[in-house]
């Protein structure tokens, strides 16, 4: 057994102290949507810190526990906070609370998170469907060993964002008249923010959005055989397309201002998935 697999069974095994809950639907909520936990009909919860082992964020404004309960009838394991590749953890600790949810019993792994706009299309509030990624400068949580019993070591993204469950979150926006472009995030270290350069650079890759979250979650998840979906929230334009410096303090603000609305389109996702 891999020291990655003996880790996460040992907080399994935490967790099935507190709870036997077996989700169908995990959920990390990114800056800004902590407060969708309150949707939940919550039947436990678990602080991060109160598993030995597990990476514990010092964001500000990233809480951070599980929460096990129903959304409209659908079980689901929410992250309220998650872990940066920034903070300093290894890419594997990044990953870990994914894995859990994974282990758990979680199938699908619906991921959110706060971005910044590169496709000039979007404005600040605007909520987009991830439909594909690119990991730039963040490494794999594939490296080193593999452990076979979370999948192969050489697994297939070529559909990271599972097409079925993005048609469902498509017809979930239009049935609530809820606006949502399409398009690709890119992840990149931070923690600081871009330059212009490097936002140009990323729009000619192909990116539309940028963040420091999502896609090694992405990866890892897919690695163990769960279907993933992502949902993005603008929260500000990007470096050089914005004409004011970025700061944190304004990202989580308009983070907030979205999160009614972001919290509506993600229930009703929740419950369309979880059919
Ligand atoms: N860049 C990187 N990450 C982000 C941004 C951004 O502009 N906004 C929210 N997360």
């Amino acid at each position: 057994m891999s020291g990655i697999y003996n880790k996460l069974t040992n907080c399994l095994e935490q967790i099935r102290k507190v709870t036997d809950f077996k989700p169908k639907v995990a959920i990390v909520l990114g800056s800004g949507l902590g407060g969708f936990a309150d949707e939940v009909e919550a039947e436990a919860s678990i602080s991060y810190s109160e598993i030995e082992g597990f990476p514990v964020s010092t964001v500000p404004g990233h809480k951070g526990r599980f929460v096990f309960g129903h959304v409209g009838g659908v079980p689901v394991v929410v992250m309220q906070g998650r872990v940066h590749y920034y903070e300093g953890y290894d890419i594997n600790d990044v990953v870990l609370p994914i894995r859990l949810m994974g282990l758990m019993g979680a199938e699908v792994l619906m991921l959110t998170n706060a971005v910044g706009s590169i496709n000039k299309e979007f404005n600040v509030g605007d909520f987009m469907l991830i439909r594909d990624h690119i990991l730039y400068g963040v490494p794999s949580p594939l490296i080193g060993y593999n452990s076979e019993e979370l999948g192969t070591r050489f697994p297939d993204m070529s559909e990271v964002y599972k097409k079925t469950l993005c048609e469902k979150i498509l017809q979930g926006a239009q049935s609530l008249g809820i606006k949502l472009h399409e398009g690709v995030y890119v992840q990149t270290s931070g923690p600081n923010f871009e330059t212009p350069a490097e936002i140009k650079a990323y729009g000619i890759m192909g990116a539309d959005v940028v963040g420091m979250s999502t896609a090694c979650e992405a990866v890892a998840a897919v690695h163990m055989g769960l279907q993933v979906c992502g949902i993005s929230c603008v929260s500000n334009l990007a470096a050089g397309i914005s004409e004011t410096p970025l700061s944190h303090e304004d990202v989580q603000e308009m983070a907030d201002k979205a999160a009614p609305l972001f919290k509506i389109l993600v229930t009703e996702a929740i419950k369309r998935i979880g059919q």
